[in-house]
């Protein structure tokens, strides 16, 4: 039998519920509402690829200034900045230029290359050129916002998977679901990502957590080639990142 080879997340707990990573050059969507944990999940998964496997990694940040997100990361003792001197992880800066200010980082995007195929040359190009084996877009409904057309960033979504795994880059996609309410079983913004991608990831925060003091939770929805658990994974988030709290494992 062909195995799928796998990549390790870097998130403590999650590999052994996926048959130990995600698969290679597949695309995984992490979705979950405002501050479950998202950024800090696909952070940690390119600090750890980049620092224990030496594979580096392409970060898309669209909302938050690339700036903030060193200095938070900073906080679980991740020096961004001397990963990218050593050209194991990059940032391109899409938040600047959605605002339409002036960009001060190395990599951004110019106002006419905010659009689909552009966007989508100057991404793969940037990946080839720190030769990327791990990429995180955060997020698509906030670049969706910036396109016009809702056709648009599926168009965008569709060819990016498509590209992502053609170049064999195991990929984060973030997307962003309200908590509450009857959208609660979407899992994506504009209905294509959770079909195109290989994997689902939901993570929710809970008011009313199965455990004492466990109002963070990690739900694989969707893992191709893979056997994967099925309930829900306590979440902590610590001073040294995100890990998942032990289950019981009959998978
Ligand atoms: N140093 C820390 N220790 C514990 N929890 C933290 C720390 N830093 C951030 N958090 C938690 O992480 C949340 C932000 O996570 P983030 O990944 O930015 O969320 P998202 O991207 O899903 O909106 C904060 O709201 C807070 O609850
Ligand atoms: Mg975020």
């Amino acid at each position: 039998m062909l195995m799928v080879e796998r990549v390790p997340t870097g998130i403590p707990g999650l590999d052994e519920l996926i048959e130990g990573g995600f698969p290679r050059g597949r695309s995984i969507l992490v979705s979950g509402g405002c501050g479950t944990g998202k950024t800090i999940l696909a952070m940690q998964y390119l600090i750890k690829g980049a620092l224990e496997h030496n594979e580096p990694g392409l970060y898309i940040t669209v909302d938050e200034r690339a700036e903030l997100i060193r200095e938070d990361m900073l906080r679980f003792g991740w020096d961004i900045k001397a990963l990218e001197d050593e050209g194991k992880l990059a940032i391109l800066d899409l938040s600047a230029t959605k605002i339409g200010v002036p960009s001060m980082e190395q990599y951004y995007v110019e106002s006419h290359e905010f659009e689909p195929e552009k966007l989508l040359i100057k991404i793969m190009q940037m990946a080839r050129s720190i030769g990327a084996k791990r990429f995180v877009l955060d997020s698509i409904p906030a670049l969706g916002f910036h396109m016009e057309k809702e056709s648009k960033i599926r168009e965008f979504i569709l060819k990016l998977v498509y590209y992502l795994k053609q170049t064999g880059l195991t990929s984060i996609l973030i997307s962003e679901i309200p908590e509450y309410g009857k959208e609660l079983e979407r899992y994506s913004r504009f209905g294509v990502e959770e079909y195109v991608v290989d994997g689902v990831i939901v993570l929710r925060y809970t008011t009313m957590p199965l455990l004492e003091g466990a109002h963070r939770i990690l739900f694989i929805r969707k893992m191709r080639a893979t056997k994967h658990y099925e309930g829900m994974v306590p979440l902590q988030i610590t001073s040294e990142g995100i890990k998942l709290l032990p289950v019981e494992l009959n998978i």
